[in-house]
């Protein structure tokens, strides 16, 4: 078979990551194998992001850099979120796309590729006008191969697609579509097979990972906590962990789980968005301050070592600074080992852009400042407990200098360390020697 350069780029959230794995799977049958730039590949797949501005912004500067490599042979696709929520502007903006497809749809990759050939054939357009942004009935995850052929020590899984929440600010429900959960058998033969290829840690991904509600092999219906518990059966299997939940979801089983289940990691990504019930409410989150807050503290009783990680929008329309002096007291009252925060950004097609009172950007860009300061605090500090320490770490990624390679610590902390290619993918102690307010540094002492 005709050998095929493949060039993927990923956007955004792990469950990009995942989609662009599966992709190159369905596509390796057909003669594609990844290469690392986009100069001479055959297909280039642009996995895009629509959740804020800034991200959309990057994939049309992206197709511009791409422009000039493009010849007739070249089939250029933007994938992913950006995709489903603009496919005829995309096609509008960038004419010589040639196929734009939404997440649902990757298991048709291989029919639209056809598609795209065929109409090149015919006309020699700048762009071949494939678009396919369906909700299709039949789920993606029935139809991808799942030969995993890029698996290291640690995977992701996706159990879980959509978003039922509708907060204000979100693109995802629209984007993703509704939530659907896959059977924790399938879940079960996926992390069998990333096991018996080299990984030790899976992460559980999907947009709203502990809403998940799968059939049980018996034909119950199982929450999060129960999949986990029976993943844990799997033999290698070392280390589990999920992501994104949100707070309305953490249910009794699933906080249990981090009590019970030994390979569940004591991190938990738990994003609050704000500490104003007031821009709670406005933001449709469905819970108020005292639920998060209650919900920490009983995870903190089950695993007291729990590290947690949080996303916040500052600026949502209406925000006070009376509002915006609440976010900042419940991050004093949690204390964050790591984070993610955000000016608000209006997306088209959400309540939220269409609301009255928008803060203006400086404010935002003020508001964030003073936030960002108190998170870098609480995440050095968090970091700095670690020194002196003796660590188990996975060495699950290449440093960019010779001889380093990057390991998680059960914390969801990242080290560097010095050390042989042998190592790569396996669990070592390290002493922890530095800390920054990112990372960590450390010698392997077993
Ligand atoms: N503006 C800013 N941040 C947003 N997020 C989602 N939508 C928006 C938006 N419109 C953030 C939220 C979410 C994370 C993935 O991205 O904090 O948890
Ligand atoms: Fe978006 Fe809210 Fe759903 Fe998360 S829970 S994906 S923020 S709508």
């Amino acid at each position: 078979m005709l050998q095929k350069r493949l060039y993927i780029k990923t956007y955004g959230c792990q469950a990009n990551v995942y989609d662009s794995g599966r992709m190159a799977d369905i596509l390796k049958p057909l003669g594609y194998e990844l290469t690392e730039t986009p100069e001479h590949a055959d297909l280039v797949i642009l996995n895009t992001c629509h959740i804020r501005e800034k991200a959309e912004e990057k994939v049309y500067s992206d197709l511009g850099r791409i422009r000039p490599y493009k010849d007739d042979k070249m089939i250029l696709a933007v994938a992913g979120c950006m995709g489903q929520a603009e496919g005829a502007e995309i096609m509008r903006r960038a004419p010589y796309v040639d196929i734009v497809l939404g997440p649902q749809t990757y298991h048709r990759l291989p029919e639209m590729i056809a598609r795209a050939h065929r109409s090149q054939d015919k006309e020699k357009g700048p762009g071949r006008g494939v678009l396919d942004v369906e909700f299709p009935v039949e789920s993606k995850f029935d139809h991808l191969p799942e030969n995993h052929t890029h698996v290291g020590p640690s995977a992701f899984l996706a159990i879980q697609e959509g978003c039922d929440k509708f907060c204000t600010f979100c693109v995802v429900p629209y984007t993703r579509g509704a939530e659907y959960s896959r059977p924790a058998r399938a879940i079960m033969e996926e992390a069998t097979r990333l096991c018996e290829r080299g990984a030790k840690e899976i992460t559980l991904v999907g947009q709203n990972v502990n809403a998940y509600h799968g059939e049980s092999p018996a034909g119950q219906e199982w929450g999060l906590g129960k999949l986990m518990e029976y993943l844990a059966s799997l033999k290698g299997l070392e280390r589990l962990r999920y992501m994104t939940s949100h707070p309305r979801d953490m249910d009794e089983e699933l906080m249990e789980a981090h009590r019970d289940v030994p390979q569940v990691m004591p991190f938990l990504h738990l994003p609050v968005q704000s500490g104003s019930d007031r821009i709670l409410e406005a933001m449709n989150r469905k819970h108020t301050a005292k639920h998060y807050l209650d919900c920490i503290e009983k995870l903190r009783t089950y695993r007291p070592d729990i590290a947690l990680s949080s996303d916040f929008i500052v600026g949502f329309p209406g925000e006070t600074e009376e509002d915006f002096k609440k976010t900042l007291s419940l991050v004093q009252e949690v204390g964050y080992s790591q984070s993610y925060s955000f000016k608000y950004s209006p997306r088209p097609g959400t309540p939220g852009a269409l609301m009255d009172d928008q803060v203006p950007d400086d404010i935002k860009a003020e508001r964030l400042g003073r936030l960002q300061d108190l998170l870098n605090t609480q995440h050095l500090s968090f970091h700095e407990k670690s020194v002196g320490k003796t660590v188990p770490v996975l060495l699950d990624r290449q440093g960019k200098q010779d001889g380093q390679i990057l390991g998680k610590t059960p914390h969801f902390q990242s080290v560097y360390v010095e050390t042989t290619p042998e190592l790569f993918g396996t669990c070592v102690d390290v002493i922890i020697e530095k800390a920054s307010a990112n990372s960590l540094t450390g010698t392997i002492v077993s």
